[in-house]
């Protein structure tokens, strides 16, 4: 079996009188490419921000490969491959989609303050951008202007601009939010391809099911707060408490 990846204990986070989280656990397993999914308000994005560290938890415990992070600061989650690929900020628009991805991966390759001294020798850097242009497909725009490039490319170099940071786990929030249909085939045919080599583990939030129920090996489904269902797709769009949620329509589509 894969390793565990992240394990999430007792998680607990309340505004006011709403519980945002309450009680929730569950373990990841590398590799396995996993939803989160749940009505408006349901507690995605609280969950989001907790994983990565951007929104601390009242209680409760963060694990990643074993070691506690639960207080440990954004920067360093994403020092240890824990990130999050935030929508639209993420993207420099003035500069080229090689400009773009060609930064974290500097980063990666703690080369950020020399390369202000030297620009020249940087095949390993120059490499990791062509290798991030093939996997994302973006060969061909690698020297345009990333605020040229269509709404979806856009999106897909948002991602490409996270993978360069070489993250183990990557938690992508709706991924193809305002895609048009054919945008929407072609990034998810990237993140499906992108999970099978196994070097990052994909954890989409996304309230579309068609794109939930085609792409995950595993949902969780978050309702106020609370984790009422958990496991493969069949598991979920029989799970009785999960289809009263959601009116047994989408999930039983
Ligand atoms: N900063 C905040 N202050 C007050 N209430 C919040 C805050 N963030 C989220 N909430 C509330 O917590 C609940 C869960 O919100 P959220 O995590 O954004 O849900 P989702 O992403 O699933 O739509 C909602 O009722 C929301 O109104
Ligand atoms: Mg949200």
């Amino acid at each position: 079996m894969a390793p565990e990846i992240l394990k999430v204990v007792h998680l607990n986070k309340s505004f006011g009188r709403v519980k945002a989280a309450s009680n929730v656990n569950f373990a990841l397993q590398e590799g396995v490419l996993t939803s989160i999914i749940g009505p408006n308000g349901a507690g995605k994005s609280t969950l989001i921000n907790i994983l990565s560290g951007s929104q601390p938890a009242d209680t409760g415990r963060v694990f990643f490969y074993g070691t506690d992070i639960t207080r440990l600061s954004i920067h360093r989650r994403v020092q240890m491959g824990l990130c999050r690929s935030f929508q639209l900020v993420n993207i420099f628009p003035e500069m080229t989609v090689f400009d773009n991805l060609q930064l974290p991966a500097l980063a990666v390759h703690r080369r950020t303050r020399q390369i202000l001294r030297s620009l020249r020798k940087e095949a390993a850097v120059h490499l990791a951008v062509e290798q991030l242009l093939d996997r994302i497909g973006l060969k061909q725009e690698a020297g345009t202007v990333a605020s040229a490039l269509s709404h979806g490319d856009q999106r897909v170099l948002e991602v490409g601009v996270a993978l360069a940071a070489q993250p183990k786990l990557l938690f992508l929030d709706e991924p193809t939010a305002g895609m048009n249909p054919v945008e929407r085939v072609r990034i998810l045919d990237n993140i499906r391809r992108l999970s099978k080599n196994k070097q990052t583990t994909f954890v989409i939030v996304e309230h579309d099911m068609d794109v939930v129920f085609s792409l995950s090996e595993r949902i969780i489904v978050l309702h106020q707060g609370e984790i009422i269902g958990d496991g493969t797709t069949e598991e979920v769009r029989n799970n009785p408490r999960v289809r009263e949620v959601y009116l047994g329509q989408e999930v039983a589509a």
